[in-house]
Parts: structure tokens; C-alpha cells; sequence
């Protein structure tokens, strides 16, 4: 059962998504580890979709989800790069021991980006709490953390997460499309989430002539 939500979802194209700008320190203090595994283009995307489904939970602390979003995926900078693909994608790949290094990792660089920003060890730790596990444990333990799950899975239906991930797991876009309907939809968290996804794929089915080229 996913989280409903009382507020009407915004399910527009999220490249028309608005900017803020109030994160942009962080985003420039991680330039370095945002040079792997395509991450210069994974985050920014889940963090659009990390501030939308904020305006559709206002109950959660937006600035948590945010954070988490931003950086959980940091710490793929420092595994050896060749493990990424054949580890991190092949095989029981939620299980691989390189995903959980990245989150280990992860949790490094937020301890040391975050302070000299002036965020306090209590909001770096309901960060830190986050990304520990957000690949590998099975259970959510906050909104924050459902939020930002969702959004680490939506950039995917977009064309360009189906372009990247497609490649990586060696599938053609429209195998790639069907997985995202049957696999990744049912592991989608709240209303929200779910309802951008489907809006997203059935948009970028259109453009790459998903029917056609199957
Ligand atoms: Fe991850
Ligand atoms: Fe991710």
C-alpha cells in the first residue's frame, strides 16, 4: 500500500521542473564525486523529483529529502570504478558488496562536506541515517527516507534515466520500459511517486517509438 496524499500531484514534464538555487553550495562542494557513474545527471534529476514529491508530503522535512537526495549516491565516486558495472549491475546486484561501500562512502562525504556548510551533526545524521541502506535495506524508517527512495527511482522513467540504465544493464530501452512497469512501479513508495512514473514512461515511451522499436 503506498502513501496517499491530499495534494493534487504535479505530474508535468520534470524538465520543466522548478530551479532552487539554495542548495548550490552543496552541489559545487561535490563536483569531484559527481563524476561517476553518470551521477552529474542521476542526482540533479532525483532531486527534481525529490523537491516534487516534497510539495506533495509537506509533512516531511524538505531539507532532509533534499540533502539525502543530493548526496546519496556520492559515494560511488570512491569504489574502484571497474566493480561499478560488473558488480554493481550484473548478477544479485542489490546485493553486491560495491553497493554497500558506495553507502558507506556516502555517509563519509556528507560528514565532511555538510559541516563546513553549517549544517549540525543532528541533521547530518538524519541524512547519514538515509543514505546507510537506502540500496541494500529492505524497510523505509521515515517519510524522509520514503521520499527519497522515490525519487532515486523516478529519474528512470524519464528518456534520459531509460537511455543511461538501459545501457547499463545491457537491455534495449523497450525491455528496459516493460521492467520499469512490472518491477520498479511496485516497489514505488508512495501515490506520488507513482503517479509521476507513470506520466514520465508514457511519455518517453512516445518519444523513443517504444511500440515501434520493440
Ligand atoms: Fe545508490
Ligand atoms: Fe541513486
Amino acid at each position: 500500500m503506498t502513501l496517499p496524499t491530499a495534494v493534487t500531484v504535479d505530474t508535468s514534464p520534470i524538465s520543466a521542473a522548478a530551479a532552487h538555487d539554495d542548495l548550490d553550495p552543496l552541489w559545487r562542494a561535490v563536483v569531484t564525486e559527481s563524476r561517476s557513474r553518470q551521477n552529474d545527471i542521476h542526482l540533479p534529476i532525483s532531486f527534481a523529483f525529490a523537491e516534487r514529491l516534497c510539495d506533495a508530503y509537506p509533512e516531511a522535512d524538505a531539507l532532509v529529502v533534499r540533502v539525502a537526495t543530493l548526496l546519496h549516491d556520492t559515494g560511488w565516486a570512491r569504489v574502484e570504478q571497474d566493480r561499478i558495472i560488473s558488480e554493481g549491475f550484473a548478477g544479485d546486484w542489490r546485493r553486491a558488496d560495491v553497493r554497500y561501500e558506495h553507502e558507506r562512502h556516502g555517509c563519509d562525504i556528507a560528514r565532511e562536506v555538510l559541516p563546513p556548510l553549517g549544517y549540525d551533526d543532528a541533521f547530518i545524521t538524519r541524512v547519514t541515517d538515509i543514505i546507510d541502506g537506502h540500496d541494500t535495506r529492505q524497510v523505509s524508517h521515515s517519510i524522509e527516507d520514503s521520499l527519497m527512495r522515490d525519487a532515486d527511482r523516478l529519474w528512470r522513467f524519464t528518456a534520459t534515466g531509460i537511455a543511461l540504465a538501459s545501457s547499463w544493464f545491457g537491455s534495449t530501452p523497450a525491455a528496459y520500459c516493460a521492467r520499469l512497469r512490472v518491477e520498479i512501479v511496485p516497489e514505488l513508495l508512495t501515490d506520488a511517486a507513482v503517479q509521476m512514473a507513470l506520466a514520465e514512461l508514457e511519455r518517453a515511451e512516445i518519444l523513443l517509438k517504444i511500440e515501434q522499436l520493440s
